[in-house]
């Protein structure tokens, strides 16, 4: 079994932190399908240390879904040992370990010098490993892109690699690219031959093929998947079976209706809103038929049973 830091990992294939996306939910949804860690959406040290209600909310954790990992955004490295040790003394158990969001680009990120701003900062990037380090046992993971405007992804990673980081993600794009053009894989293939910390490949996995695709050129110790896993958690047991050889199953309207039900008791348990699982909805719907309408009446639902009622509308119909 392979490891990251102390950590036994089993699997090949994460969940990608997405915000809005990766609730409790949505992460226990994930790892019931075969992820094999799960990712919070990215948190500010800065929120932690402030102990605002929202961040607060955003710490939650259920048994179902462990591992994960809660990713951290800043700027200021004696900040993320501050909450690191904050989050260690108040959730002991809720946490595998920790990550520094070295990869977010929206103009907000770029802005206020966080996500991929570190990028031109490598020794920064390294003084804030080395702070969390300092604050717990537990691994440090660091989820990056290839540079902001040009590539420093290298420097990036020896310089965390140096103080102590159990393993480097990479999603391979400039932070300018945004999400034009192609994740270029044979970057992450470089990665892999410099370092020796495991490295987790990121970018444009879309099916169980291209998990396996990204593995055989890059030789990376695990994938992580976000866009492609929204309304579609099953991709991660098509994508273990590819990895273990398998065949892999084909998704059928059963399976979908099922997932989507599944999603619908997690996230009542969890007691969501409407607002936190529409997103996931949205993305169930491509590949339905009537997906538009459906996509309309979403639109228009103001609570959790009336989602339920509409997707129990289409299983009747299906019936
Ligand atoms: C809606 C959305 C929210 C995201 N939020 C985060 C985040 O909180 N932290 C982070 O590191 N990356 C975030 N990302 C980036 C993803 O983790 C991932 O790196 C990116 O989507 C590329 O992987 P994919 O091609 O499999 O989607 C987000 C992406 C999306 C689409």
């Amino acid at each position: 079994m392979q490891k990251i830091g102390s950590l036994k990992i089993n699997g090949k294939a994460f969940l990608a932190p997405m915000a809005d996306y990766t609730n409790v939910a949505f992460r226990e949804l994930c790892r019931e399908y075969g992820a094999a860690l799960v990712y919070t959406e990215l948190i500010s040290v800065k929120g932690l240390l402030h102990k605002s209600k929202k961040t607060k909310e955003m710490l939650a954790v259920s048994e179902k879904e462990k591992p994960v990992f809660l990713q951290l955004f800043g700027n200021v490295p004696e900040e993320f040992a501050r909450a690191i040790k904050l989050v260690e003394e108040n959730y002991p158990n809720n946490f595998a370990g920790y990550d520094l969001n070295a990869g977010c680009s929206v103009p907000k990120a770029q802005k206020g010098m966080y996500g991929s701003s570190l990028l031109d900062y490598p020794k920064l990037i390294g003084n804030i490993v080395a702070s969390m380090k300092s604050a717990t046992k537990k691994p440090i993971t660091v989820k990056m892109r290839l540079g902001l405007q040009k590539e420093t992804f290298l420097e990036c990673a020896k310089e965390a690699e140096k103080n102590g980081a159990n393993a480097i993600c990479v999603h391979a794009r400039l932070g300018a690219d945004g999400y034009s053009g192609k994740a270029d894989w044979s970057k992450i293939k470089i990665l892999k031959e410099l370092i020796s910390i495991p490295v987790i490949g990121n970018g444009d996995i879309d099916s169980a093929e291209s998990a396996s695709k990204m593995i055989k050129e890059t030789n990376c110790d695990f994938v992580m998947v976000g866009r492609a896993t929204i309304g579609n958690a099953f991709l991660f047991k098509q994508i273990n079976s590819a990895l273990s050889g398998k065949k892999v199953p084909e998704k059928t309207a059963k399976d979908s209706l099922f997932e989507a039900k599944k999603y619908l008791e997690l996230a009542e348990e969890q007691k969501l809103k409407a607002n936190d699982v529409r997103g996931y909805f949205i993305g169930w719907t491509k590949g339905q038929v009537g997906a538009p309408a459906l996509r309309n009446k979403l639109a228009l639902t103001k609570t959790v049973p009336e989602i339920k009622e509409l997707i129990k509308s289409i299983t009747q119909k299906e019936d």
